[in-house]
């Protein structure tokens, strides 16, 4: 299935490898909050190391502009030398004298991390020369891996242009969830329930029209739900929704009920005045009650959870991107934490969760283990998903 390279079809050993992971991590207090993105990055670097590698390993963290020590990748560094059980080196910037000075000294087996790559305005503009001075650091025989599989959608140095100076192969997380993600998508066990939450439509589109295709049933929840429902007439009052997209859902909700895709969109919402904890809250059903101009629609309602969690029980597999409510705020999560409910208890469809805020949740919960899959890339799950081309993963080597 998997179309590229991998580090089982390239000899690593006494070589030095630059590895691309997304070490793109919660960071509070100058620690981390969740290692998800780290645990998952392991198989990888123990097979390269155990295969008498050494590592330097690259990553970004949030969204710098220029050298701001807020987004340092220093924090990293411990739990990720704890859980190899090995020390890790850590170089305070990607390039330069210091990184190429650690660089050189690296013998098999050993790991170097470097700083963060978003530090210099070079990688987000996919820049050669700075792609070169990446892959000199690697000396003659160098490897590039790309296992950070939340990055490769976006065409930067380190996943791009990096890849016309080394010979560029895949690791193990980024097989897995082009595989898992793939295989989901094209041969879904029937029937197939998607839920698409989050706040925008927009980013939605190309990825609901795929599942009319593909998917038995679509729900549709948290605030992109609102625009569905302004497209009806419904009035939102204050609700965020997406006044240029109404067109566009109503597109939508006629292109499924042209293939047969049953398409649900929220019956009821929790409203208050304000987004925040503590807020003075209600439930509105939409075809009986209106909203007062200042409410805000902000979770799912108790029927549309119901019959959401019903839609689960009734699915072979379910394929989830997007929170039903605002679940950063307690009172706004009832709605996500009643699908959940019904997506971990047996008998339970096999769930695949794609990244960023939906798995950030169950990250939060401790429940990720609660799932068949659960991505590590947000922006780069959905593009798979909606079938976009990915700029990391083509410019690896084919088979
Ligand atoms: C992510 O967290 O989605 C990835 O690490 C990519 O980060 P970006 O959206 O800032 O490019
Ligand atoms: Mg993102």
């Amino acid at each position: 299935m998997f179309t590229k390279q991998t580090i089982r079809d390239i000899d690593v050993t006494n070589k030095k490898i630059l590895l691309r992971a997304d070490y793109n991590v919660p960071v509070e207090d100058g620690r981390i909050t969740d290692d998800y993105r780290i645990q998952k990055s392991l198989p990888t670097v123990k097979y390269l190391l155990d295969h008498g590698a050494a590592l330097i390993i690259c990553s970004h963290l949030g969204r710098p502009e220029g050298v701001d020590k807020k987004f340092s990748l220093k924090p990293v560094a411990e739990p990720l030398s704890h859980m190899l059980k090995e020390p890790v080196e850590f170089a305070a910037d990607c390039v330069g004298p210091e990184a190429t000075q650690v660089a050189t000294g690296l013998s098999p087996g050993q790991v170097l991390l470097l700083e963060n790559l978003r530090f210099h305005a070079e990688e987000q503009a996919d820049d050669d020369g700075f792609a070169k001075q990446l892959a000199d650091l690697t000396g003659p025989d160098g490897i590039f891996v790309q296992d950070g599989f939340g990055v490769v959608h976006r065409a930067h140095a380190s996943t791009v242009a990096v890849t016309k100076h080394l010979p560029a192969v895949a690791g193990f997380l980024l097989e897995t969830e082009v595989d898992t993600i793939t295989e989901a998508m094209e041969h879904p066990a029937k029937p197939l329930l998607a839920l698409v939450g989050g706040a925008k439509i927009a980013d939605k589109i190309d990825v609901l029209k795929r599942f009319i295709d593909i998917a038995d049933t679509i729900a549709i929840g948290g605030a992109m739900a609102n625009t569905f429902l302004a497209a009806q007439g419904i009035a939102v009052g204050q609700s965020l929704y997406d006044k240029d997209q109404l067109d566009q859902a109503n597109q939508i909700v006629s292109a499924a009920g042209k293939k047969g895709t049953d398409f649900i969109i929220p019956s009821d919402g929790v409203v208050a005045h304000e987004m925040k904890a503590s807020a003075k809250t209600r439930v509105v059903r939409f075809q009986s009650d209106s909203l007062k101009s200042n409410d805000n629609i902000l979770d799912i309602g108790p029927d549309s959870a119901k019959k959401i969690a019903d839609l689960v029980k009734a699915a072979k597999s379910v394929i989830w991107n997007g929170t039903m409510g605002v679940t950063e705020i307690k009172e706004f999560a009832a709605g996500t934490d009643t699908v959940i409910k019904a997506l971990t208890t047996d008998p339970k469809p096999r769930t695949l969760v794609g990244g960023g805020d939906t798995a950030g949740y169950l990250e939060n919960r401790h429940i990720v283990d609660k799932f068949a899959f659960v991505s590590t890339g947000g922006g780069a799950s959905l593009d798979l998903m909606s079938g976009r081309p990915l700029p990391g993963v083509e410019a690896l080597r084919s088979k």
